[in-house]
């Protein structure tokens, strides 16, 4: 990651106008990928794509490639360049439009899903996802501690659906990692 280090630098100094996620928070997520290999990754909610570079880079590690989901065209052709300046944009398939609609188009079979886009969608994304995530594969959700009221339904889904095993994380805004059984 520390070829990285400027440009995370750079534009955790606008994190809260682009609503990143925590430094922490983009460890975690480059940690699960390096630990499971990860070859396939889907994120939901790209903005300007501070946690798609953590991802990226971890991914350049394991051979491995991300598509994200952004329905904002400014934010995604940013996202674009801030991959492009760091020579990630080969590994990244930056995809604009409405994540409800592009989900379901994905035909690759996902290692990890990072869900970071609208709170109260977090459900219907992870059901139109679900079929698509590999036995073993690991489903990570941002934001589930200060924005648990908005996600009800996906707490719900995550912690008594029999085919996952979730566990809350305190990390920075708090993270559900849930993993699909059936390895
Ligand atoms: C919290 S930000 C993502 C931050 C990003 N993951 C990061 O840490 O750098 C959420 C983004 O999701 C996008 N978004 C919200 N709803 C969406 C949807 N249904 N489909 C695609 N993008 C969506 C918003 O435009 C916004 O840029």
């Amino acid at each position: 990651m520390e070829q990285y280090k400027s440009i995370l630098k750079r534009l955790e100094k606008t994190a809260r106008e682009y609503t990143n996620i925590a430094p922490e928070n983009g460890q975690f997520l480059a940690i699960l990928i390096r630990s499971i290999r990860a070859q396939n990754v889907l994120e939901i909610g790209t903005s300007n794509g501070y946690s798609a570079i953590y991802l990226a880079a971890a991914l350049k590690e394991t051979g491995g490639k991300l598509i994200t989901l952004e329905f904002d065209p400014a934010r995604a052709a940013e996202a674009e360049a801030h991959l492009q300046e760091v020579g990630l944009n080969d590994i990244v398939d930056v995809r604009i439009g409405n994540a409800l609609d592009e989900i379901p188009m994905c035909d690759a079979t996902f290692d990890l899903v990072f869900l970071d886009a609208e709170k109260n969608e977090y459900r219907r994304y992870l059901e139109l996802a679900l079929p698509n995530i590999r036995p073993g594969g690991l489903i990570v959700a941002d934001d589930t501690v200060t924005m648990r009221h908005e996600m009800p339904d996906y707490v719900e889904f995550v912690f008594n659906t029999p085919q996952l095993h979730s566990v809350d994380i305190p990390l920075d805004d708090g993270i559900i990692l849930s993993y699909k059984i059936g390895m």
